[in-house]
């Protein structure tokens, strides 16, 4: 597979990542697969409203991917021999619940979810494109490759949902405050290489 040179993937997050991450990170891929793999099966759990028709439709295939993502690091750790291990406290993920608000309307309620979702796609896709970039071993690079494309994808999913259910402009100024709270987020958090955030 041939990779793309350029950086064509803007993913619209106010704080890039601390670039002594992926430095410890490759440095820790048993870890980091450990932790992925449970990003992946939360990614599968999450975010189906069971009434709203249209985002059980565009979900499903979401799931399905994330359920696949989750199958596809459980080979990496094994081929590797490594074992899955248990689950890590995500302060990343903890820290934006703390912002998320959780009052309001069943469509505020859903949009403020969706776009959480949207926040934890983005900043997992920014960190596959480090991965991707900097890992020595080229059959991960490329794995790490495929994953950003598709978090890159379900960002977007999200972000496109969430104007389903309020009008768009009320989700873009919601977008907006949150893309500044989650670069305040990453910004106290400590930068650690056993952690995909
Ligand atoms: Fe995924
Ligand atoms: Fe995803």
């Amino acid at each position: 597979m041939t990779l793309p040179a350029k950086d064509k993937f803007t993913l619209g997050l106010e704080l890039p990542t601390d670039p002594r991450w992926v430095n410890i990170a490759e440095k820790n891929i048993e870890d980091i697969l450990v932790d992925h793999a449970y990003c992946e099966q939360k990614a599968a759990s999450s975010c189906i409203y069971p009434e709203k028709e249209k985002l059980v439709n565009l979900l499903t295939p979401v799931v399905a991917e994330e359920w696949g993502h989750f199958e596809r690091v459980i080979e990496e750790l094994q081929k590797r021999g490594f074992k899955l291990g248990k689950q890590r406290k995500d302060a990343y993920v903890e820290a934006l619940n703390k912002v998320i608000r959780k009052g309001g309307s069943r469509e505020q309620q859903l949009v403020e979810k969706l776009l959480m979702n949207a926040l934890i796609e983005a900043r997992s896709a920014e960190r596959f494109k480090l991965l991707w970039k900097n890992i020595p071993d080229q059959q991960l690079a490329v794995f790490y490759y495929e994953l950003m494309v598709s978090e890159a994808g379900h960002y977007k999913n999200f972000l496109q949902l969430a104007k389903e259910y309020l009008p768009e402009e009320v989700v873009e100024a919601r977008w907006r405050e949150l893309l500044e709270q989650e670069a305040e987020i990453m910004r106290n958090l400590e930068v650690r290489g056993d952690r995909m955030h």
